[in-house]
């Protein structure tokens, strides 16, 4: 069962979800966003009608995919249940959110439910999605059958949250993908401030993090742990925080809470870790704001 779809939303995740389905032959009836053109040229690309509101978007979907910003969902909400039609369907993509951010639609029998793509969405073309997971949410069976089928149609992986986990789930998602890019940010700076130049800086960092993503998914934790750590070489972490220290004291600091998170995968490698525990105290205690 392919129910018509309708997007609220013209960003990244709709302009990537719409399209993918569209491709796969799933009929894709109404676009509405804020930007009436984003709207426009969306509809366009998967042969739907862009409509001037979500509420245009209700009366012609029988599912309808929110993919507007987290905390534009519930008012969106609470403004769409006049315009509810009792047994469609409403979903949103946000990974945070569970299905109750859409209770006023509920309230008028609407059936809700939450699908979220575990892929950074950053823009431009999205390749296939296959291997990627979707946490899938809906209380009701039937609609969960269908996010079943959506996440079918974009060769991606269900992963069922339990109820009142997603905003944890959430986290954990954020702290590997999006502070991966924060440490990426901040090794780049301190190659930049050797003199190189931030393409090859770039180039350096991306080769050794596929390395680290290649690693981790063919041995997992903690055997993809490479470096001085793993290998407890006390001298090169010294050598690491002073040089840090140098550069900037918190980014010290924060190499050094980040260490002592990874003694207990050095641990489990069956390293012994006292000489390296003796070193990060060391250091926490003598960092100059006590880190
Ligand atoms: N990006 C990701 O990697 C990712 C991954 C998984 C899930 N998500 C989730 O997917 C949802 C969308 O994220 P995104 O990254 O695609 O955001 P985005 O690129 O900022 O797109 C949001 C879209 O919603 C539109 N919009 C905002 N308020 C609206 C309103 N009141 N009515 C109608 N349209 C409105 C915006 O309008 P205009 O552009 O037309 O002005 C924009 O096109 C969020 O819940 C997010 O948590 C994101």
């Amino acid at each position: 069962m392919r129910p018509p779809l309708g997007i609220v939303g013209a960003g990244r995740v709709g302009n990537a979800l719409a399209r993918l389905l569209a491709a796969q032959g799933w009929p894709v009836v109404a676009v509405t966003s804020r930007t009436p053109a984003h709207a426009r040229t969306l509809a366009g690309a998967v042969g739907a009608d862009a409509v001037p509101d979500a509420a245009a978007v209700l009366a012609r979907a029988e599912l309808t995919l929110f993919t507007v910003p987290d905390d534009a969902i519930a008012p969106l909400a609470s403004e769409l249940a006049e315009a509810a039609v009792p047994g469609r369907a409403a979903v949103h993509t946000s990974g945070a959110l569970g299905a109750e951010a859409l209770a006023p639609l509920a309230e008028r029998g609407v059936r809700v439910g939450s699908l979220h793509p575990a892929y950074p969405f950053a823009g431009g073309e999205t390749p296939g999605l296959g291997r990627v997971f979707f946490a899938v949410e809906a209380p009701g069976l039937e609609l969960r059958q269908v996010l079943l089928e959506v996440t079918a149609a974009l060769g991606g992986q269900p992963i069922l949250i339990p109820a009142g986990g997603k905003a944890q789930y959430h986290a954990a998602l954020a702290i590997a993908s999006n502070y991966a890019v924060t440490l990426f940010a901040e090794a780049e700076r301190l190659l930049t401030g050797l003199g190189i130049g931030r393409e090859t800086a770039d180039d350096v960092l991306n080769g050794l993090l596929a390395g680290v993503t290649a690693n981790l998914r063919e041995r997992g934790v903690p055997d993809a742990l490479t470096g001085p750590l793993s290998r407890a070489d006390v001298g090169t972490v010294r050598l690491h925080v002073r040089a840090l220290r140098a550069a900037g004291p918190e980014l010290a600091a924060l190499y050094v809470r980040l260490a002592l998170r990874t003694l207990p995968l050095v641990r489990a490698r069956g390293t012994d870790t006292g000489p390296l525990e003796q070193l990060l105290e060391e250091e926490s205690a003598n960092a100059p704001d006590g880190t």
